[in-house]
């Protein structure tokens, strides 16, 4: 079923009706520009001269449409990192459109089914790990009963334009490439290698020089001045190109209410692993003093940090609070509890694809079922069926997982309510199975979130047949 059979067009309408539809307009331009991250400045690609892009914020149930103009000198496009959209504007260049070339706009316009903390990004090459991306937050009418105030904060790896000469995902793809497996042994500088829980040992392709959250390094980082004892959502986004983040506020508990996007059990936690794409909001309670947040680069040298500033105090030595986060043990959101209400049906899996999480083989390829990225090879679905997709992961290294057009939900080994995800951490040896209505037909990109395992062949298509 294509992105412009009219089947996909008709469940659009039905988004429509259901939600109301009122329409909400932005503009975007991805566009070069250089940005200072705190002190360093760097050339790169960016939304609006602004990395993070400006947030867009809209209501569940509206209407979105966004202008998107190609100021950058190659092709690209957007798509909606997590949500249930009509499948000819899920934004992936060479499978649900056209890329954008170079001086066009393309309008981009759907209904936004469900609220959640959401982020976007170019489905074009390793663009997203540029300055292109931004947070899409879609407000719930029940938002802000059991919180004073929110911040949206988006941790990243930073390469782009930095050395000389500089650096670019390009450039990094290209040396993987060219490296093969050599590049991953940590000989040359291109692959870190210490050892790490619970990731593994292998815990990234990429050296990258800075880690940001919210565009800023820690010695200029973000702040939010706000009040002791104010309860505040957090709303964590990972925008990394090949990191895992682990997440924590010394002495503060966070408590976890949603992973992507959807309502979990709320947990209490010291820290959380976030892999790349996922989310997880979390609601913190304002200490006494200004204390950090602190985001560790799981298994990687560095950290980035924002700040809650308390009048009356200032942001004293991390140090101590940075090691005693590295000693914690981190929670992975996927063993969060999807509450009731968006808890799928108990029903058997219609069908189950297997997907073997393979590579790399001497060669910088990464794989799923022995092959690498072909379109006309996906899974094939039927519109109704319930799915189950069992990820296996054979190598040495995680791979945050990612379906897109649908949130599926986990399904843990004990039999428990796992959480409504669209992203999840698969780690080295394991399996996970999850389960998702086919209910949004199209075609519909699955693959590894870490960019380069994506570019090097770890994604496939799920795709649904015409009946
Ligand atoms: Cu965040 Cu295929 O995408
Ligand atoms: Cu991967």
């Amino acid at each position: 079923m294509l992105p412009n059979d009219p089947v996909v067009a008709a469940t659009e309408r039905t988004r429509l009706e259901a939600g109301g539809g009122t329409l909400r307009s932005f503009a975007l331009t991805a566009e070069p520009g250089t940005i200072d991250l705190g002190g360093v400045m760097v050339p790169t690609w960016t939304y609006g001269a602004a990395v993070p892009g400006r947030e867009i914020r809209v209501r569940q149930g509206e209407r979105l449409r966004v202008d998107v103009s190609n100021a950058l000198p190659d092709p690209t496009s957007v798509h909606w990192h997590g949500l249930a959209i009509r499948n000819d504007m899920d934004g992936v260049a060479g499978l649900t459109q056209q890329p954008v070339v170079a001086g066009k706009s393309q309008r981009y316009e759907f209904v936004v089914p469900d609220a959640g903390t959401y982020w976007f990004h170019p489905h074009v090459g390793t663009q997203l790990d540029r300055g292109l991306y931004a947070p899409l937050i879609v407000e719930d009418p029940a938002d802000g009963a059991a919180y004073d105030d929110e911040w949206v904060l988006v941790v990243d790896d930073w390469i782009d334009g930095t050395g000389s000469p500089a650096t670019t995902p390009d450039t990094v793809l290209a040396g993987l490439r060219r490296d093969g497996m050599s590049a991953m042994g940590g000989m040359d500088g291109t692959a870190p290698a210490s050892a790490s829980e619970p990731l593994g040992s292998d815990t990234g392709d990429v050296v990258y020089p800075y880690y940001l959250i919210n565009g800023r390094l820690p010695i200029a980082a973000d702040s939010r001045t706000v009040r002791a004892g104010q309860r505040i959502r957090l709303r964590l986004i990972n925008a990394g190109g090949d990191t895992a983040f682990r997440i924590g506020i010394p002495g503060v508990p966070m408590t976890i209410t949603h992973t992507d996007g959807f309502a979990v059990e709320p947990t209490s936690k010291e820290a959380i692993l976030l892999g790349m794409g996922e989310r997880v909001d979390a609601i913190i309670t304002v200490p006494p003093s200004t204390t950090p947040i602190l985001a560790i680069a799981e298994g990687k040298t560095g950290s980035a940090q924002a700040v809650l500033k308390v009048a009356g105090s200032s942001l004293g030595d991390t140090g101590g609070a940075l090691a005693k986060l590295a000693a914690s043990v981190p929670f992975d959101s996927a063993r969060a509890a999807a509450v009731t209400a968006v808890r799928l049906s108990q029903k058997a899996p219609d069908v189950r694809h297997e997907l073997v999480l393979g590579g790399p083989d001497g060669q910088y390829n990464w794989t799923i079922n022995g092959r690498g990225y072909d379109p006309a090879r996906g899974l094939p679905v039927v519109q109704g069926q319930r799915v189950r997709l069992t990820f296996t992961n054979q190598t040495g290294m995680f791979h945050p997982m990612h379906l897109h057009g649908h949130t599926f939900q986990v399904r843990p080994t004990d039999g428990g309510a796992g959480p409504r995800k669209d992203t999840v951490l698969v780690l080295p040896g394991a399996s996970v199975d999850v389960d998702f209505d086919a209910d949004n037909p199209g075609q519909w990109l699955t693959h590894c979130h870490n960019i380069y395992h994506g570019e090097a062949g770890m994604m496939t298509v799920v795709s649904y047949m015409s009946t």
